[in-house]
């Protein structure tokens, strides 16, 4: 694994279900994270996000679904078949993550203090006065005004940005190399969510961070990511940085997302501004197809989209963008973990 990448996803599989129920809802994803950099992951609701989020901690409920393939290579390790036991050392410590409901991730029950004190006894530290001082140094840093109050605070006591922050300082208890950020502001509203993601920006700098922040904003992603990747049903559509992404998507999915971003000054219709909307929905994950997820609703698909499955293609020029579309990626050269180096 080459040395600035600190977490290497190699086409991960995950699968819900057994046997003719099982279904694919991550489907041979592969991405590497940089060290330092904010990794956008977007897509449609339903395209697979937080299931790849949570496989990469192997935090799938086992009842439910596990990883049936791939490897998450991080520090020498891969993390799909490592010991539970080594991954409760490294879920918290090393790699962390947010959610997107700081009320339902937090206990009502216990005060803030507590719950973040709570991180350290679960790693075997103690509850004691150096817990404490942890603790209220967290609290600083994610720049919670009155630490000592909000220390003895209910979940419920306090606002949505705050609880959130509290969120934030539990992840950051042992200061992790990368931390993952599921929707992280989607229940705040704007203002409150430009702070949340600032402080979270400040402290990658700060702490030396890698993120992987999910979102369905592709304005957050403009605004905070320096790469992003694209998710469509359960597979990754697009990845490059943010720039050229941006500037030149080769995904139709990617431009559909894009188009559909509110923009002030964009057309009017009737008095009425019309956003363009992309047709029909992200498949569900049992519909099975042989070729590209996107088809049904691509304005592009030609009979070969409909055929095979197209892997991620670069795009001459940029070793770093490619998106896997039969029609608009022209190189026919499917990529390898070494592209990630
Ligand atoms: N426990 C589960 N059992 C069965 N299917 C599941 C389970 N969890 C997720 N899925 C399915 O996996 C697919 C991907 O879900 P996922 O939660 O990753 O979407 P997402 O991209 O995070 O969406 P959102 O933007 O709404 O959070 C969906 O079709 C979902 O129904
Ligand atoms: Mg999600």
């Amino acid at each position: 694994m080459a040395d600035e990448n600190v977490l290497e996803v190699r086409e991960l599989v995950t699968t819900f279900g057994r046997g003719a129920n099982a279904r694919r809802a991550v489907d041979g994803v592969s991405f590497a994270l940089r060290r330092g950099e904010i990794l956008g992951l977007v897509g449609e609701s339903g395209s697979g996000k937080s299931v790849t989020a949570l496989s990469l901690l192997r935090l799938i409920d086992p009842q439910a679904g596990r990883v049936t393939g791939g490897q998450v290579l991080f520090d020498g390790m891969d993390l799909a078949s490592e010991a539970d036991a080594r991954m409760r050392e490294i879920r918290g410590r090393r790699i962390s993550m947010i959610f997107q409901e700081p009320l339902s991730a937090l206990n009502p029950c216990y005060t803030i203090g507590d719950q973040i004190g709570e991180v350290f006894v679960a790693h075997g530290d103690g509850a004691g006065a150096a817990t404490r001082k942890r603790v209220l140094e967290l609290l600083r840093l994610v720049r919670i005004p009155d630490p000592e109050g909000i220390l003895r605070r209910y979940p419920h006591e306090i606002s949505g940005g705050m609880r959130q922050r509290a969120m934030i300082a539990m992840a950051l208890a042992y200061t992790p190399e990368v931390l993952i950020a599921d929707e992280p502001t989607t229940a705040l509203d704007v203002t409150i969510q430009a702070q949340v993601l600032n402080l979270i920006d400040g402290l990658r700098r700060e702490l030396g961070l890698s993120v992987i922040l999910i979102t369905h904003d592709m304005g957050v992603v403009a605004q905070y990511a320096d790469r992003v990747a694209v998710m469509y049903g359960g597979r990754i559509a697009e990845t490059g940085e943010v720039g050229a992404v941006f500037a030149q998507p080769r995904h139709p999915y990617t431009e559909g997302l894009l188009a559909s971003v509110p923009r002030l000054g964009a057309r009017w219709r009737n008095g009425v501004q019309r956003l363009p909307e992309i047709p029909g929905s992200v498949p569900g994950i049992g519909v099975l197809s042989a070729g590209c997820r996107f088809a049904p609703r691509c304005g592009f698909a030609e009979p070969r989209c409909t055929q095979a499955v197209p892997p991620l293609m670069h795009v001459p020029g940029d070793g770093a963008h490619a998106a896997a579309c039969w029609v608009r990626s022209p190189t026919p050269h499917a990529l390898t973990s070494e592209d990630f180096r």
